[in-house]
């Protein structure tokens, strides 16, 4: 039968095997097997078009050569593909398809929990306030004395707070408040001549908590403080019902509820109306449409006098806030241990990673 077959491609038969093995990828392959069995301009293309044209009682047995002739080159081609792909696995090379947009490497971002001490710090920056800074290592004087917290407070005790072995009088700071008494000592002498100061002071504190779903031996606060002259209870409250409201959403509601810290007088908790249920009472406001946010209050003179500024002639007004509780409510998180373990996929559902 095979002498029905045209000259040129008893060639091509005879070339096959050669060009076969010469084929050490797949593009090679793939322009062989185009060459030998494609739709169009192949080898088995003009046979086809022979088969047609051939005389019917040709037909049959010319039909057979041509199949067997094809299925025997498709045959060695699957074949020399199988080789070909187990040789690049062995390699470990890739196959590399140009046209593929190149992987970029995964990109950071920055944690959540900075995210929003950012957000809270452009709230309150276009009202006059910049950030201050304090070591998370700090003296019992600046976390504690210069706050007018008293000797026997039960917080200086080392059942709440991390003392350092072998480093009497220093500490793990257990707010953010002694960035009050750093800040006021240093601006002391130019507070007269700026009018007053404010300023916020986000970072990391620590106190001996066990750690579950809502404590953790560290974590975040925000610290505010503002100093002039004749600052009352209104100006704190007007402050932090604008920037909660830009926080929270511009129907929120804050109240204040009296309190004590040793660092102000009159001190208070302020609540914000529950972002989440828009009050009307939820899991996490525990039904009462209200949230608790932050400790606040007008700066004691003691603090004042003790950093040098005078209480007659100088008032002011500080806060407080956690940070992971804020975020905690506004993701609606339930275990804050999610923020420090770093698992991308909580990561990336919180938007820090994209
Ligand atoms: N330092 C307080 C705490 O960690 C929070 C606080 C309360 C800060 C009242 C303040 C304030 O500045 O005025 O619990």
């Amino acid at each position: 039968m095979d002498h029905l077959l045209p000259p040129e491609i008893a060639d091509a038969d005879r070339a096959f095997p050669e060009a076969l093995a010469a084929c050490g990828d797949l593009d090679a392959l793939l322009r062989l097997k185009g060459a030998y069995i494609g739709r169009e301009g192949s080898h088995a293309a003009r046979l086809m078009d022979l088969l047609k044209a051939a005389p019917k009682e040709q037909k049959r047995d010319l039909g057979a050569a041509i199949n067997g002739l094809k299925n025997r080159w498709e045959e060695a081609l699957k074949a020399r593909q199988a080789e070909v792909e187990a040789a690049r696995k062995a390699t470990g090379a890739q196959l590399w398809d140009k046209s593929l947009p190149p992987p970029l490497p995964p990109r950071g971002a920055l944690h959540p929990l900075n995210r929003l001490m950012d957000r809270l710090v452009d709230v309150f920056r276009p009202l006059g306030f910049h950030v201050e800074e304090g070591p998370e290592v700090e003296t019992e004087a600046h976390n504690f004395d210069g706050l007018n917290i008293p000797a026997d407070h039960p917080a200086r005790g080392s059942a709440d707070t991390f003392y350092l072995a072998g480093h009497p009088g220093l500490l793990l700071r257990t707010h953010t408040s002694p960035v009050q008494v750093r800040t006021l000592k240093n601006l002391a002498p130019k507070i007269l001549e700026m009018g007053g100061i404010r300023f916020l002071a986000p970072g990391r504190v620590y106190r001996k908590d066990e750690i579950d779903p809502t404590h953790s031996p560290m974590f975040h606060q925000v610290e505010g403080m503002l100093v002039g002259h004749d600052i009352g209870m209104h100006h704190l409250k007007g402050t932090l019902e604008y920037a909660l409201r830009a926080l929270f959403g511009p129907t929120t509601e804050i109240r204040l509820r009296p309190s004590y810290f040793p660092f102000v007088e009159p001190g208070c908790e302020v609540d914000v109306s529950c972002p989440l249920c828009g009050a009307k009472g939820c899991r996490v406001c525990k039904g009462s449409g209200w949230v608790e946010i932050l400790g606040a209050g007008l700066i004691h003179p003691n603090v004042l006098s003790l950093a040098g500024i005078d209480p007659a002639e100088w008032s002011g007004w500080a806060f407080g806030m956690g940070v992971e509780r804020m975020a905690m409510m506004l993701s609606q998180t339930p275990d804050l241990r999610l923020f420090f373990e770093n698992d991308q996929r909580f990561l990336k559902a919180m938007g820090g990673l994209d």
